[in-house]
């Protein structure tokens, strides 16, 4: 199939419309949790900032394409809310900004956002699962949240790829330096938020919380295998002849390889002191 052909938009959007599920958030089965479980969800630092992602991005996918991608971004916000107002987490009220401007960059600028998040997304689920962070049927929830967004960065490559392609030759040839650009935009928007994060933390001791569980132990190394290998395992359920995201696993992969080196070249050599002062006895 050709990047960019009738065929090829074909097949992008019929299988993004055949994995279409249909549900209300609020007929979730959102379990009851005991206290424990309440205060360690009410500890994450970050809803009030997954809220404010999704909230304009219905919005945003909603203006920019006709596809079912707006409809499910706006229940995303919706389903978050449902969780906030359920559970009693904290997230302050924040004003909507104009999305009118500049529609396609702000979509381009989502997609891309949503790319990143999501391969870091993968690596976290899996932390969070791992540790038994919260009951099982909440983590249910998020796994369909999950499998959309991996279905959001499919179908968002895929056109990507092929309004680029309708574009000419040139735009098609400069596609990875144009993804590129875009990615290090969603890479500076994530450092700035981080750093907003940590000021407005700043003073809360989150080693005390019930995030520490998530934290302790917790290493870098193994947080990006886990963003690689369950960033494979779902791009695997997707038909084969469509693109995936490349880049955040090509980084991964350069990462890891040289973490890799880098810790086979730091290890001592065996008993190499011993050997060294062997016989030399006072
Ligand atoms: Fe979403
Ligand atoms: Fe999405």
């Amino acid at each position: 199939m050709k990047i960019g052909s009738q065929e090829h938009r074909d097949a992008f959007c019929r299988h993004f419309t055949q994995t279409y599920t249909e549900y209300d958030p609020n007929t979730l089965p959102w379990p009851v949790l005991d206290d424990e479980a309440l205060q360690r969800i009410r500890s994450v630092p970050f809803w009030e900032e997954v809220f404010y992602t999704e909230r304009p991005a219905g919005a945003i996918v909603a203006a920019f394409t006709e596809t079912v991608a707006g409809r499910e971004e706006t229940r995303h916000a919706r389903l978050i809310r449902v969780m906030i107002e359920k559970y009693g987490l904290d997230a302050a009220e924040r004003p909507l900004g104009d999305i009118s401007e500049d529609i396609e960059t702000r979509f381009k600028d989502f997609g891309f956002g949503e790319c990143l998040d999501s391969f870091l997304g993968f690596g976290l689920f899996k932390i969070a699962l791992q540790s038994e962070f919260l009951p099982k049927e909440m983590l249910r929830i998020f796994e369909t949240l999950m499998y959309e967004e991996t279905r959001h960065i499919v179908f968002f490559v895929n056109w990507m790829a092929y309004t680029e392609a309708q574009r000419g030759w040139v735009a098609r040839a400069i596609l990875p330096l144009t993804s590129l650009r875009y990615y290090m935009r969603a890479m500076g928007r994530m450092a700035g938020l981080a750093r907003r994060g940590r000021e407005l933390n700043d003073g809360k001791n989150f080693a005390a919380t019930q995030v520490s569980m998530f934290l302790d132990g917790f290493n870098f190394r193994r947080f990006l295998e886990d963003c690689y290998s369950e960033n494979s395992r779902r791009m695997s359920a997707f038909e084969p002849e469509l693109l995936r995201p490349s880049f955040m696993p090509q980084l991964a992969n350069t990462a890891l390889r040289a973490l890799r080196l880098w810790s086979s070249q730091a290890k001592p050599e065996p008993d190499s002191a011993a050997c060294r002062y062997q016989g030399k006895g006072p």
